[in-house]
């Protein structure tokens, strides 16, 4: 079974910040960014518990500190999804600069551009960022690129502005309409969902409601699975997985050979082969996902031919590309392109992994592997996988997770 996404539900618990009472969120990974995340709004006022598997409660007591201190700020990206609701709904917000995987820079200038033409004036001083509104108002907001975090900070905060706000060149990831649609489901009034165009009218902070929701299930653990089959060969259910969501994906993996087939219950996969080689680009979505780049290129390592990857999103995201090589994997470099020559089949050794997708693609590697491939820096992985070792082995995998 797929569990929701790290994406989305990092930026769900964030958004717990706008009204206060319990919310219950559904199909929540059991990952260690979900902890942090935790950490962090306890210390801004809202209480994280979980009463079962899968779920969390947050409970907004309507004492919120608006401050987002260093320490848990620099471990997780997704701490800057904390900026728009803070600052909507108290009128100021002090954050430290955000952390996070380590692929490049990593600006947050269109967020603190958008939230300038909404009224708010920023100064940064001793490594934190200082925003004040006394309340935001509506905007028209063009950006020059579909970020994913500025969509959701300003979204987040024109729900509370007074008047419209237009993002024009919004993204559009599924985990964006997830969030749209936790903020209609809390009273917030969103149009254009789903589309590159969102208009969001202010309401009032007493007209919005707490919520139970449940979480888009994570399409890149589901393409992690399929990327598992496609090296490893067989059969696979990937179980609770949404091909809707992965439409381009899927389509690219049909060009590798891989037979696909949606089902009732998510993703039926078989691999018969070596993947064939194909030039893949990434790009926002509906685009290739760059987060699925490096299971793409640990596929066409072993691939049948040569096939070109380009990064368009960022230019640094090629790290892992030396541990793939240390496994004999024939991947050279150039900017932002790799070319993947496909050799039959990798050979074991240790590696590293150095961020959660990077981690992942390490562990798909290591099962194209010829003997045993031994990974560090598991810690990663932790960050955005929910029991990827149990998983494994539940289909077949040889896999162990040293304890120590
Ligand atoms: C999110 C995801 C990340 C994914 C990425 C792109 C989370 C926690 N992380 O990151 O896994 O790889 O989307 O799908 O959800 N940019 C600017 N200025 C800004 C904002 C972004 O120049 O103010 C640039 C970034 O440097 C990058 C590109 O825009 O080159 C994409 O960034 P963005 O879409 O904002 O990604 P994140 O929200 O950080």
């Amino acid at each position: 079974m797929v569990p929701g996404a790290k994406n989305s539900v990092l930026k769900l618990m964030a958004t717990t910040i706008l009204c206060d009472g319990p919310f219950e969120l559904s199909n929540v990974p059991d990952i260690a960014d979900v902890s942090i995340m935790g950490d962090l709004l306890a210390a801004i006022g809202v209480e994280m518990s979980r009463p079962a598997p899968g779920e969390l409660v947050l409970f907004n007591s309507g004492q919120i500190i608006p401050v987002a201190p260093y320490e848990l700020v620099e471990r997780i990206r997704a701490s800057i999804n904390v900026l728009g609701p803070l600052l909507t709904r108290c009128g100021e917000v002090r954050l430290s600069m955000p952390g996070g995987d380590d692929f490049g820079a990593r600006p947050i200038d269109m967020h603190i551009a958008g939230l300038e033409a909404m009224g708010a004036e920023f100064k940064f001083s001793h490594g934190y960022l200082e925003a004040r509104a006394d309340r935001l108002h509506g905007a028209d907001i063009t950006f020059d690129f579909p970020s994913v975090g500025a969509t959701e900070n300003l979204m987040t905060a024109a729900v509370l502005a007074e008047g419209v706000t237009m993002i024009d060149n919004a993204a559009r990831e599924p985990e964006i309409i997830d969030l749209c649609e936790f903020l209609v489901a809390m009273g917030a009034k969103i149009d254009g969902i789903g589309s590159s165009t969102l208009t969001i009218e202010g309401v009032e902070q007493h007209n919005l409601r707490p919520v139970a929701h449940r979480t888009v299930p994570d399409r890149i653990q589901a393409a992690t699975y399929l990327a598992a089959c496609s090296v490893a060969g067989g059969e696979l259910d990937v179980i609770g997985a949404r091909a809707d969501n992965m439409t381009m994906l899927l389509d690219r993996f049909a060009d590798m050979g891989l037979r696909l087939e949606s089902t009732d219950h998510g993703i039926h996969v078989a691999a018969d082969d070596r993947p064939r080689s194909i030039d893949v680009a990434t790009l926002p979505y509906p685009g290739i996902a760059t987060d699925y780049k490096p299971l793409i290129i640990t596929m066409l390592s072993v691939g049948d031919g040569v096939g070109i990857v380009t990064e368009n999103l960022y230019p640094g995201r090629f790290r892992y590309v030396e541990e793939l090589q240390r496994l004999g994997a024939d991947v050279r470099t150039s900017g932002h392109h790799a070319v993947i020559r496909g050799v039959p089949r990798l050979s074991g050794a240790p590696v590293k992994a150095h961020d959660i997708r990077a981690g992942a693609a390490m562990v798909v590697a290591g099962l194209a592997a010829e003997g045993e491939t031994r990974i560090s820096g598991i810690h990663h992985i932790d960050r955005g996988y929910d029991d990827l070792v149990g998983r494994l082995r539940g289909v077949g995998a040889t896999i162990d997770r040293d304890t120590d």
